[in-house]
């Protein structure tokens, strides 16, 4: 007999509902909030307000779109965090509430751990294309930058990570500093793609082991900037393409060059990457091309899944519900790991 996983997703900004049959996608809808455009980043309070507003249309057009009763769903699957306390708190009180007035079982599911497991969601009418175990995943997003050993979907060992910034907070912070907008990933690489990313050198970390640092190479960008810009005001306008392009090929250098160490030393050549900055082109491409050159397979996730969305969520849950695992009523969410 098959399974109905709802997911529920509410750690930043996105509202996120998805129901699966099995591994099977059924629906995915989300709405993302307009609200923080303005402010250059997520405001938290105006993020766990427009939650609430859209939780039950979130969910009550998944169910629907999936073809599903709420009294069909097996199991509730929602993220517990990391992410915005008071985001997590309306999608965690709600999942509770609906497991209650369904009596049906509860699971919790970590953000990361929803985006490495990401390409395990399956999809009517499309080839199944998942890594086999154990793999590596470059899981990249604007909390977190780490290098995954997937032992199974439920055994990971964190072989690498950040020691100050995130990835996706380098590509956001040049955003803004460069007054581009947020996010600022999907701006940069538009404009890199029309740039030389040859052209600027900046300062690459050294950091030992396969730890990333991305704080040094921010400092670098606004040093170069300031610098320019004291002989030419114009500067930043006139070489912005330039600019966007050294700098994201810089990271993806930084990314890149522990990912291959991490895939050297242990032997693994199953590679996937995961995330909000797996969908920036310049790093798929790389992934591609160091692949082919170093014998991998590599797995990228398609574009609706590498932004937050519940599907990821529910079939990280999925694993959890058929391992037994369930969540207490009492769960509260978290904001940060360990
Ligand atoms: O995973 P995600 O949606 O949210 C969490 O952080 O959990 O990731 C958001 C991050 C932002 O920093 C955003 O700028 C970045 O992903 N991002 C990109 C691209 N699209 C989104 N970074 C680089 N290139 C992109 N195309």
């Amino acid at each position: 007999m098959s399974d109905i996983i709802l997911g529920i997703e509410s750690s930043c900004d996105d509202t996120s509902a998805a129901v699966l049959r099995d591994r099977v996608l059924l629906s995915n809808v989300t709405a993302s909030q307009q609200v923080h455009k303005d402010y250059g980043g997520v405001v938290p309070e105006l993020a766990s307000r427009a939650h609430e507003l859209n939780i039950v249309p979130v969910i009550s057009s998944a169910l629907e779109k999936a073809g599903v009763r709420a009294s069909d769903v097996s199991a509730i699957a929602f993220t517990r965090g990391p992410g915005l306390l008071g985001s997590l708190l309306v999608g965690t009180s709600f999942a509770k509430s609906l497991s209650i007035a369904l009596d049906c079982p509860l699971v919790e599911v970590n953000h990361l751990q929803g985006h490495v497991l990401a390409g395990f969601v399956r999809q009517e009418g499309v080839p199944v294309r998942e890594p086999s175990f154990p793999y590596l995943c470059l899981l990249v997003s604007g909390g977190n930058s780490q290098i995954v050993k997937v032992n199974s979907p439920l055994d990971f060992e964190i072989l690498g990570q950040t020691i100050d910034d995130a990835v996706g907070e380098a590509f956001d912070k040049c955003s803004k500093m460069m007054g581009l907008g947020y996010p600022g990933g999907p701006v940069i690489d538009r404009l890199a793609k029309l740039g030389n990313p040859e052209r600027f050198k900046f300062a690459k970390p050294r950091v030992p082991g396969l730890d990333y640092s991305f704080s040094g190479i921010k400092t670098s960008l606004l040093y170069f900037v300031r610098d320019e810009m004291s002989s030419d005001p114009d500067f930043m306008e006139k070489n912005k393409e330039d600019i966007c392009a050294s700098f994201q090929k810089s990271l993806i250098d930084i990314l890149m060059e522990k990912l291959v160490k991490a895939a050297s030393q242990t032997g693994i050549t199953e590679v996937a990457v995961g995330g909000g900055v797996s969908a920036n082109s310049g790093l798929r491409d790389r992934m591609l091309s160091e692949g082919k050159k170093r014998g991998w397979n590599v797995y990228l996730p398609e574009f609706k899944f590498t932004t937050d969305n519940a599907a990821m969520i529910a079939v990280a849950g999925y694993f959890h519900y058929l391992a037994g695992e369930r969540c207490p009523l009492d769960a509260a969410p978290y904001s940060r790991l360990g």
